[in-house]
């Protein structure tokens, strides 16, 4: 099935393109987890790891979501059902059509030295961009290992496939798998062992905080992924400012990756 390109005039001026996307396959990974495919070659094609997309979920507007993974001309979303958007997305039927708008925003860079290990570093439903960064960066030669912090083992989700490319260590709140405790505890071990590593991270906001205090405990300048409330997704609403060095700065557009010494707040 081949998605439909909308609006060429947005691709050529933002490169980034509205497409009606057919549903593939919904996959549930746990309780409450999904993973939907949809058929998205035009987007495929420009995605940067740790990029987002604009998605149609029922809703009054469009949601934002990381880009979990591609394969062929497929793209797929992990999510967790918490609200309308996504219990919509879940109960999609192969076939039926949603607007898709990105490749948005900044992905991740990989460091230009490949020797330089990457460190991703995961809270919850923040593990949703990390298995295309971390295919990625294992494909180019860069050594990975993966930090992530759950709730409870439930939450775990794609962990076996994220140890397809690189280490994981796992740790949840309640002990029910890994060991009992926040990420950041795992964090602060890794960077005591070595602290020369680029460090990634997404999750919830004051898991954020906490690893970003963690990272310049360690004189490391860490590159976070914000999951700020989304209205537009291009840059237009200043519905996702944060503020950066002073001034507000739009996730949607200079993020939602940025160097964690940029961000005040
Ligand atoms: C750049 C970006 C990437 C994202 N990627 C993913 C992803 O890969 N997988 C995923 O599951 N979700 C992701 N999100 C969050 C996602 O866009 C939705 O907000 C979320 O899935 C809830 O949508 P909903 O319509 O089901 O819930 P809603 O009905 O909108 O909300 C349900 C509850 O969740 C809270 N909530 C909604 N959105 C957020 C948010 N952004 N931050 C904190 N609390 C929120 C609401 O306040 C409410 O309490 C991302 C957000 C951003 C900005
Ligand atoms: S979401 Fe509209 S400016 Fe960022």
């Amino acid at each position: 099935m081949i998605s439909i390109i909308l609006s060429y005039n947005i691709s050529m001026s933002f490169n980034q393109t509205l497409i009606k996307a057919p549903l593939m396959k919904n996959v549930q990974l746990g309780k409450d987890y999904f993973v939907s495919w949809f058929c998205a070659p035009e987007i495929i094609s420009r995605i940067n790891p740790g990029q987002f997309v604009m998605m149609e979920s029922g809703q009054y507007l469009l949601r934002p979501f990381s880009v979990y993974e591609i394969k062929e001309d497929n793209i797929g979303f992990l999510y967790r059902v918490i609200g309308g958007g996504t219990s919509f997305l879940s109960r999609l039927q192969i076939g039926n059509i949603v607007l898709i708008n990105g490749p948005l925003g900044k992905g991740f860079e990989f460091p230009k030295d490949k020797k330089i290990p990457i460190l991703l570093v995961a809270g919850g439903i923040g593990i949703a961009t990390f298995p295309i960064v971390a295919r990625v960066a294992s494909e180019k030669g860069y050594k990975v290992k993966t930090l992530f912090g759950a709730r409870s083992q439930n939450d775990l989700v794609c962990a076996e496939q994220l140890k397809h490319s690189g280490e994981l260590e796992v740790i949840t709140d309640d002990g029910s798998s890994g060991r009992k405790g926040f990420v950041t505890e795992l964090l602060t071990a890794e960077l005591h062992k070595n602290k020369n590593q680029e460090v990634f991270v997404c999750g919830p906001t004051p898991m954020l905080k906490s690893v970003i205090k963690v990272c310049n405990e360690f004189g490391i300048i860490a590159q976070v992924s914000f999951e700020e409330y989304m209205a537009c997704g291009y840059g237009v609403c200043m519905s996702c400012v944060v503020k950066s060095n002073g001034k507000y700065v739009r996730t949607c557009v200079e993020g939602p990756v940025m160097r964690s010494d940029m961000v005040t707040s």
